[in-house]
This record gives structure tokens, C-alpha cells and sequence, in this order.
């Protein structure tokens, strides 16, 4: 790729400012100065050094992050801290998706990437990936087959669907349910419809990654397969 989409890509300058950007600061690549926006580079063989400091690169980046609850899972807000905000360099140098949001009072696993394709393949329904939910209601719950074999509510767009969770089990005051969608306060919503509240809801899982030992806010790069392997 060119240089000055690469400065651009990761936030250093606008690919206009790239030749200013070059001519103000040492941007080499093999040991040779880059002054020319248009020269090709491939940072994925070569690193690129920008005033002596290796660029951290990779042409896509995911993430799993434990989602603290009172955060958004978004990019930017006015009124509430972003999943986003909590990463730090070099993070902050790319764009992410969220794929698979979570309420704003809900916790845990968050995967966050630069791929649209793998967003796309967590959040779709048609991609069958379970993702389990650990919850506590508003009273003992007491085992219902109802959740097993769906329940009609409303998604988004306030349209009808039948809901079904693909497993439900009791642990102490823990209810765990496994989803293969990711409707509108889907979870919720499916508790409500057989006659309880959502006091607490933390997603533990999605495929096959597990939120493990990450503690609320804390982050670290995966890569796809984890979540299938
Ligand atoms: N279901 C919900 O109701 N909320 C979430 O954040 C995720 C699943």
C-alpha cells in the first residue's frame, strides 16, 4: 500500500498531510528514509519506524474485551463512557466494529474487530454461533421448557419472532442460557415473556472463546479461530 494511506489508515496525518508528515518526522522502512507520499510499503513483511519507534501493524486486528456495565458498546457517546474508550496505544490507531453489542447494563465478553467479515459472522443468525449468558433474575427461577422451545417476543422494530434459547441450566442463583442470536435485548426479553426480570446479565461465551480471567475493562488481541476452535 501507499505510504500516505498507511499514515492515514493508522491516524498519524490526513493522506493530504502526508507530505508534510514526511518531511517533519523520520518515517523509514528497510533502514531508507521515506519522503515521497506515494511510495509503496508492505508493512505487513517490512516494519515501518516512525522517529525511531516500530509501528505496531497488522491489516486486521480482533480483540476480547470484558465490557464493564455503564459502558456503551459503541464507538462514541455523548452522555456515556464507549467500550472503545477503554483501549490504549496502539489500539487507538484503528478502527473497531463491535460485533455483538451489550446493553449498557450488561457485562462481559465484548469482541471487538477491524474486520467486517468477522462481525458478520458473530452476529449473524445464519452462522448458528452460541453465545451463553450468565443472569440472575428477580426470583428463584424455576426450571421452564418454554425457553427451550420458544417464546414470541418482540425484536427491535417491535416485529414478533419466536425466540428459543439452544440450552438453559440452573447453578445456585446463577440461570446460564445460550443463544444463537443477538435480537434487541433478546435475553431480557426471553426471561420477561415466562415471568421474570433480568437483574443482572453477563455474557461468559461466544463460540468457543470464553471471557475466563479478564477482569471488567480489561482487553487482549485473540485471533478468529478461537473462536471456533
Ligand atoms: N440480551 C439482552 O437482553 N441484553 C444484552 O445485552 C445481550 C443479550
Amino acid at each position: 500500500m501507499r505510504i500516505d494511506k498507511f499514515l492515514s489508515q493508522l491516524k498519524f496525518c490526513s493522506r493530504n498531510e502526508a507530505k508534510d508528515f514526511l518531511k517533519s518526522h523520520v518515517v523509514a522502512v528497510s533502514n531508507k528514509r521515506i519522503m515521497n507520499p506515494k511510495d509503496e510499503i508492505n508493512p505487513e513483511i517490512f516494519d515501518v519506524i516512525i522517529d525511531g519507534k516500530i509501528v505496531y501493524y497488522k491489516p486486521e486486528i480482533h480483540l476480547m474485551m470484558y465490557k464493564p456495565k455503564g459502558y456503551l458498546s459503541a464507538n462514541k457517546d455523548r452522555l456515556h463512557p464507549c467500550a472503545v474508550n477503554l483501549l490504549k496505544d496502539p489500539y487507538t490507531r484503528f478502527d473497531f466494529s463491535i460485533a455483538g453489542r451489550l446493553d449498557l447494563d450488561a457485562e462481559g465478553l465484548l469482541v471487538l474487530t477491524t474486520s467486517g467479515t468477522l462481525v458478520h459472522e458473530i452476529t449473524s443468525p445464519k452462522k448458528h454461533l452460541p453465545k451463553v449468558y450468565e443472569v440472575k433474575l428477580d426470583r428463584p427461577f424455576i426450571f421452564d421448557e418454554k425457553l427451550l422451545d420458544g417464546v414470541i417476543i418482540k425484536d427491535a422494530k417491535d416485529e414478533l419472532y419466536t425466540a428459543k434459547a439452544l440450552d438453559l441450566s440452573i447453578s445456585g442463583d446463577d440461570v446460564y442460557i445460550t443463544i444463537d442470536e443477538g435480537k434487541f435485548h433478546q435475553v431480557k426479553r426471553m426471561f420477561l415473556a415466562v415471568g421474570y426480570e433480568v437483574t443482572y446479565l453477563k455474557r461468559v461465551s461466544i463460540g468457543n472463546l470464553k471471557l475466563g480471567e479478564l477482569k471488567p475493562g480489561e482487553y487482549i488481541e485473540i485471533n478468529k479461530e478461537q473462536l471456533y476452535d
